[in-house]
């Protein structure tokens, strides 16, 4: 594992981020325990709050001190500046040369200012002219079918986002709403498209192709398949009206085969994971409507003036950073959990994987030298209270400390129809039982008197009190909000795409391009061309390749 703390070259990054995490180390020895009794108002004085979000970091180790020095280390970084560049559509892409300029997005609905504003509300009109043609069943297939099923098909950026906000905003009404059924395909794997046209008609199916660069293999094969089943019913003259496409790549669209007048913009100032907000949020516009796809936008606003305008502070996205930066740089944290009590935010993990780990995870600072530190940790997670019953038990007993978000909706979407239904609360109490167990765990002291308690013998119960005993001290943060609405959603995820641009500050890297996942592009082709040419091809590729192809090649040849 990368040493947090080497000798570092002499240039500005690594000895001003030595020097910040020196001071850390320090300031970082007291335990949770320890700040609680040093600070009598640590439960509020760490909670904040901001576009409908609380954020409570009093369960972890920062502290006065350590924030001020993460403050002096961002400021002599020009995080101000980079802040004002990334609002503003500074190209701060250094690799690519390009923006990242997302929030513009959603900074639409005041005056537009920009050239990037005005095309992204001139989109989002089309966008929600299109929901709304669909949703009223205005928009009708070739044989006069009104549309029931839309099947998104799309990957990473072009598939996580809408899936999680149609999940996200979906509390049981989808199921009873007049608006088409919208389905996500992502998987090259066959049985994913299988499964989903198996409930679907041709004649009242829109497919709507998402990909930028409309070469994703996954994208175009699950693409080419879809095609083939709509002309199982639909003439391939009348395709426009159950197949439309959303990129940048308007000429592989059209050699593809969609109308260009049914394809919907993308650009290259807006990045894959960054995207939901653009085009790429058709799926939400047809399942929820406009309203809500406004509302997810306007939350997101919310969070980037938030971001924006507030002191660091007092700023979410950079707090939680400034932790994340104590955790992974000074504990050496190598993954961290997200927990949302919460099953309508059951994909949030997976959608945060992508949008963190595609970001982050580099080795290679800005100027192209190899970091000398840690930078993204391995995020992961999954629903309360299911989680409890999974994995929480290394959370609390495990030898490493895994710093956890809890994700908390303090209220349900909607009031329960059975009588004396307790199930809501007790999600909530759980989730504060977790945090309150994983912060003040148990000793073996105390467990040993439980088991006295309980009427066991004294050797009885010194032979358990070690294995029931629990550290505690664990970092942990509580992420609330009074209700999950479009807005308290939007809001939820810009503070996390905010989060991750102050992190890459921090680590001097570029959060916006992903050349990892060329090598695997660039490996994948040859080797399906070798698999698809029959045994006796002559891939010239390595031994330990060649045998799974020839496994391959037995397995389906019987
Ligand atoms: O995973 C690589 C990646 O380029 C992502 O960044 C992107 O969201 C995904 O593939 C899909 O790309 P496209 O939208 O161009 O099909």
């Amino acid at each position: 594992m990368n040493n947090p703390h080497p000798h570092s070259k002499k240039d500005a990054v690594p000895s001003a981020l030595d020097a910040c995490l020196n001071r850390l180390e320090v300031n970082s020895t007291s335990s949770l325990a320890d700040l609680f009794a040093q600070e009598p108002n640590r439960a509020t004085q760490w909670t904040f709050k901001a576009a409908g979000i609380t954020l409570d970091l009093c369960r972890t180790p920062i502290h006065d001190n350590s924030l001020k020095s993460i403050v002096k280390y961002a400021q002599s970084q020009e995080l101000g500046s980079k802040i004002r560049q990334l609002l503003s559509g500074g190209e701060l892409n250094t690799t690519e040369r390009r923006a990242a300029h997302h929030t513009a997005l959603r900074d639409i609905f005041d005056s537009p200012a920009s050239g990037h504003q005005q095309m992204a509300r001139h989109t989002f009109e089309r966008v929600c002219e299109l929901a709304d043609q669909l949703g009223s069943g205005q928009w009708l297939g070739a044989n006069g079918d009104p549309i029931t099923d839309v099947i998104n098909i799309g990957i990473g950026g072009s598939d996580l986002g809408p899936r999680l906000v149609c999940a996200a905003l979906d509390h049981g009404q989808l199921a009873n709403s007049e608006r088409p059924a919208v389905h996500f395909v992502a998987n090259v794997d066959p049985v994913e498209l299988d499964q989903v046209l198996a409930t679907c008609q041709p004649s009242s199916t829109l497919i709507v192709v998402a990909s930028k660069t409309f070469s994703t293999v996954e994208t175009l094969e699950n693409a080419r398949a879809a095609r083939q089943w709509l002309l199982r019913e639909i003439l391939d003259a009348d395709l426009g009206k159950h197949l439309i496409g959303i990129t940048a790549n308007i000429e592989k669209a059209v050699e593809f085969g969609i109308d260009a007048e049914n394809l919907l913009p993308l650009w290259d100032w807006v990045g894959g994971r960054y995207s939901l907000w653009s085009a790429i949020g058709l799926p939400i516009a047809i399942a929820h409507g406009r309203q809500y796809f406004e509302q997810l936008l306007r939350g997101a606003n919310a969070m980037d003036k938030h971001f924006c305008d507030s002191e660091l502070n007092q700023n979410l996205p950079f707090l939680l950073a400034a932790l994340d930066l104590i955790n992974v740089n000074v504990c050496g944290a190598q993954s961290a959990a997200v927990l949302p009590y919460s099953h309508q935010l059951a994909l949030l993990p997976a959608y945060l994987q992508q949008l963190c780990m595609e970001s982050n995870g580099k080795s290679v600072r800005l100027n192209g030298e190899h970091v000398s530190y840690a930078t993204s940790p391995v995020v992961w997670g999954s629903a309360g209270t299911v989680g409890q019953h999974s994995f929480h038990q290394l959370l609390h007993q495990g030898t490493g400390n895994i710093p956890i978000d809890f994700i908390l909706p303090l209220r349900p979407n909607k009031a329960s129809t059975f009588d004396d239904d307790a199930r809501h609360r007790q999600l909530v109490a759980n989730c504060l039982a977790q945090s309150k167990a994983l912060t003040e765990g148990k000793s073996a002291a105390q467990a040993l008197q439980e088991l006295l308690a309980a009427g066991a013998g004294q050797e009885e119960a010194e032979r358990l009190a070690p294995h029931k005993a629990s550290p505690g001290n664990r970092c942990n943060t509580i992420i609330a909000m009074d209700e999950l609405t479009p807005a308290t959603l939007g809001a939820l995820i810009a503070l996390y795409e905010h989060k991750i641009f102050v992190q890459s500050v921090f680590w001097d890297i570029n959060a916006f391009d992903q050349w990892g996942v060329e090598l695997g592009k660039q490996l994948g082709g040859p080797i399906d061309t070798a698999m698809s040419l029959g045994k006796n091809s002559s891939s010239e590729t390595d031994a330990a390749t060649q045998q799974w192809i020839n496994n391959y090649f037995s397995a389906n040849s019987r």
